[in-house]
């Protein structure tokens, strides 16, 4: 198989980008080593920063979302049974939050790709990247578990497979460095059957930890729960969750909807950048080069970010032979990446108790949320974070 730009990958960083690079008339081919269904169904992050719902729109794939997708104007913290909404739209010029499961943005990306001709490989397993030193890399992989061993020839290669995927590992040792920090609790996530209980998302530091909730559609609610990250998830059954979920969210006679679960799994949280993203002619994108822990609502965003500074820069090498963009991509990328990083270490680590934490600490994250609560520039900060930085690539 050949094509311009052979694509690991059919997440978020690997379907936005095979449309960019379609927009500017370069040819894509994603190996992707799940199923269809698989990717389609796996849940995993939620909320949308502004210019990733513009850009949807402008490569003509938002129909759905207008229609489904939940628009909230603000969220609210808690934190030492007190309330503070943050009205995000008024403190960012209009700009609000999108609610919108990465499962129902890649299923839209996957029909609107196949629809215009596009090629993704389905549990196709990528297994060795070679000959990104010189002018012609291609990628082995093999269709399902007996398949032969196939090549995509390519000019260039993208990562975009994960955290887990192998390209990353296809830097050499001696160029590559990472950073990395591990939190000491993950995250609980359920999916229940019940009425929404309040009409924006809500972040709590209250009584044993962390708590957020988030929904889905009038009928079905997102909610996460701090944990312990090694904990079995049978030592959560449902009235353990629900007992919980109560004591970290409700305030002040509001009370949470309960409804049957039925879906929930546990996270680690972890923090993680590599430096730098490109060797040769391989691009890192997304979860491939960083991880952040999911409190700042993130890890989707840059990803996408990433594949949008990469696909300008491919396109002015294939429109003008001009690799100026090309060669700076990894020195772009992390510029945003690291903000990312720093607004997602700040979250998570003003809103969780850390099981090792001073009352010191604990009275030092309060001090930093009430900050927030009496400075206007405080909560401006907090606000232009969570929408999304502006997009500084040139
Ligand atoms: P991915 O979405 O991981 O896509 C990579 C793709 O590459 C996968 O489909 C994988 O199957 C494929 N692949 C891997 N190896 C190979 C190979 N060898 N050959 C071919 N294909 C391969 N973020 C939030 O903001 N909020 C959340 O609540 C949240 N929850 C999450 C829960 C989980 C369990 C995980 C893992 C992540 C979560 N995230 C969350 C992070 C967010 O989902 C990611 O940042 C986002 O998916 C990154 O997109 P990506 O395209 O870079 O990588
Ligand atoms: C959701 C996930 C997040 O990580 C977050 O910060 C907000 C919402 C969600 O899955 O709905």
């Amino acid at each position: 198989m050949r094509t311009q730009v052979g694509i690991i990958g059919a997440g978020p960083a690997g379907l936005f980008l095979a449309h960019l690079l379609a927009r500017e008339g370069i040819s894509a081919v994603i190996l992707e080593s799940r199923s269809r269904a698989d990717v389609e169904g796996t849940i995993r992050a939620g909320v949308l920063e502004q210019w990733v719902v513009d850009l949807m729109g402008t490569l003509g794939i938002d129909e759905r979302l207008k229609r489904e997708a939940d628009f909230h104007t603000g969220i609210t913290l808690q934190w030492d049974r007190s309330r503070l909404h943050l009205d995000m739209a008024e403190l960012t010029g209009g700009k609000r939050v999108t609610v919108y499961p990465q499962h129902q943005v890649l299923r839209d990306l996957i029909a609107a790709w196949l629809a215009r001709g596009g090629e993704v490989v389905f549990e196709a397993h990528a297994s060795a990247i070679s000959g990104i030193d010189g002018e012609a890399p291609n990628v082995a992989f093999r269709r399902g578990a007996g398949g032969a061993q196939e090549e995509l020839h390519c000019d260039y290669v993208v990562g975009a497979d994960g955290f887990h995927g192998p390209s990353r590992q296809a830097i050499p040792d001696a160029v590559r460095r990472e950073y990395q920090k591990i939190y000491p609790f993950g995250w609980l996530g359920i999916l229940t059957r019940a009425p929404r209980s309040w009409h924006e998302l809500i972040y709590s530091n209250q009584a044993d930890g962390f708590a957020l909730l988030s929904t889905r559609s009038p009928e079905v609610q997102r909610l996460y729960i701090q944990c312990d990250p090694h904990d079995d998830i049978a030592l959560w059954p449902d009235a353990r969750i629900w007992e919980q979920l109560h004591a970290r969210l409700e305030l002040d006679g509001w009370t949470l909807q309960e409804g049957p679960i039925f879906q929930k799994g546990i996270i680690p949280l972890r923090s993680f950048v590599c430096d730098p993203m490109q060797h040769g002619r391989l691009f890192l994108a997304g979860d491939a080069a960083h991880i952040v822990p999911p409190t700042g609502a993130k890890g989707l965003n840059l990803a996408v970010a990433d594949v949008l500074v990469l696909s300008r820069a491919l396109a002015a090498q294939y429109a003008r032979n001009d690799g100026a963009l090309l060669a700076r991509y990894s020195a772009t990328a992390l510029r945003r990446v690291w903000k990312g990083e720093r607004f997602s270490w700040y979250m998570t680590t003003m809103l969780h108790r850390n099981p090792a934490e001073t009352e010191f600490e604990r009275r030092i994250h309060f001090a930093d949320l009430d900050f927030v609560r009496s400075s206007r520039a405080a909560a401006t900060a907090l606000a232009e974070n969570y929408v999304g930085l502006p997009f500084d690539a040139p």
